[in-house]
């Protein structure tokens, strides 16, 4: 494929292209973003051809601060072929000899094939929301639903369950040098307890008790064979652990985590190592956890290292709406 800035005469068949690729929308006339690009004076229509004929193309321009791809498209039947990744590429430098710094892109919610193959092609998302107001008077098409109002696709994840069935016969884990107190949270409201569950779980899609009826999750925490401990750094929540006494003779560590902020500088070794002190506590016959592959990628191996042993692995779907 070779790659060649538009020229006038390829009007019809982009368009055509565009069009094939589902990439027209009734709210954008093609043939004026056209001539708006090039117009600019900062921005280009890069063509591939191969055999003679038109097989993909990307729009490329900068706004003075970034760099911006639209329209990218590769004829059906030439995808798979690496044509994508040239075209980027091809625009990344047009972009790069014009000093600007970053390329940046919009994907529509759907496409979630293009999303796919952004992130192959070294792209990645960003938490940013994208805000937007028609200046020429055309009116917000109805489809355009935030994205924050559409159910997230659901995620298929393993779940590792592992035990413990003696206690722990290494020396106990020192606590690092920091301002550091444990507490339990002796009945603890549900809205102090959902704050923790969300500040630690929230890039774990931790979601089960967000959604639960509000007594049933207040009858489980405050239940006296349900024990919550804080860990308070300066005075500020760090992380918690959740021991569930209710199944004799197994306690189970049914929650544990820190608070982002608070990974890295040493308190989850310590305070695993003390929640798990504390479970044996009692005597029980055994200690299990369970986590899955939408926990931290260190926290299975990190059970691993204090002693605990997988007897269970089961698939599941978890519906992050739920
Ligand atoms: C997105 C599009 C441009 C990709 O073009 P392509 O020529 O097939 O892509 P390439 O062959 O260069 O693929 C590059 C990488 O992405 C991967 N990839 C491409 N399409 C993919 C898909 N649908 N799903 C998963 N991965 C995909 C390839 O496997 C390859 O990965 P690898 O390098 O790790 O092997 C093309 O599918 C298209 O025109 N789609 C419709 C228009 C569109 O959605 N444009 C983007 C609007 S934001």
């Amino acid at each position: 494929m070779d790659i060649r800035p538009f020229e006038p005469r390829d009007e019809a068949a982009v368009v055509d292209l565009w069009r094939s690729c589902d990439l027209l929308r009734p709210w954008n006339d093609p043939h004026r973003d056209i001539v708006f690009c090039r117009d600019s004076g900062h921005g280009e229509i890069l063509l591939g051809e191969a055999d003679g004929e038109l097989v993909g193309g990307v729009m490329v321009g900068h706004d003075g601060h970034r760099g911006w791809l639209y329209y990218l498209a590769v004829a059906p039947e030439r995808r798979r072929q690496g044509f994508g990744r040239r075209l980027v590429e091809a625009a990344e430098r047009w972009l790069t000899d014009r000093s600007a710094p970053k390329a940046e892109l919009m994907i529509r919610h759907e496409n979630a094939a293009a999303m796919e193959f952004y992130r192959r092609v070294g792209y990645r998302r960003e938490s940013r929301a994208v805000m937007g107001r028609r200046l020429d008077g055309a009116p917000w098409p109805a489809e355009d639903i935030p994205m924050e109002a559409r159910p997230l696709p659901p995620v298929d994840i393993t779940i590792t369950c592992l035990e413990m069935l003696a206690p722990p016969d290494a020396p106990p884990v020192p606590a690092p040098l920091m301002k550091l107190a444990l507490l339990r949270a002796e009945r603890p409201s549900t809205g102090f307890y959902l704050y923790l569950y969300d500040a630690v779980g929230r890039d774990w899609t931790w979601v089960e008790r967000k959604h639960m009826p509000e007594e049933e999750l207040g009858a489980i925490i405050r239940d006296e064979r349900v024990e919550i401990y804080v860990a308070y750094v300066g005075g500020v929540p760090a992380g918690y652990a959740e021991l569930d006494r209710r199944k004799r003779p197994d306690v189970e560590l049914a929650y544990f985590g820190l608070v982002p902020e608070f990974i890295g500088r040493g308190l989850g070794r310590h305070f695993l190592d003390w929640a798990i002190r504390q479970a044996w506590s009692s005597g029980p016959e055994r200690v299990w956890v369970h986590t899955c592959t939408e926990d931290h990628p260190r926290a299975l191996p990190l059970y691993q290292r204090f002693g605990f042993q997988v007897f269970a692995r089961e698939a599941a779907t978890l519906d992050p709406n739920v």
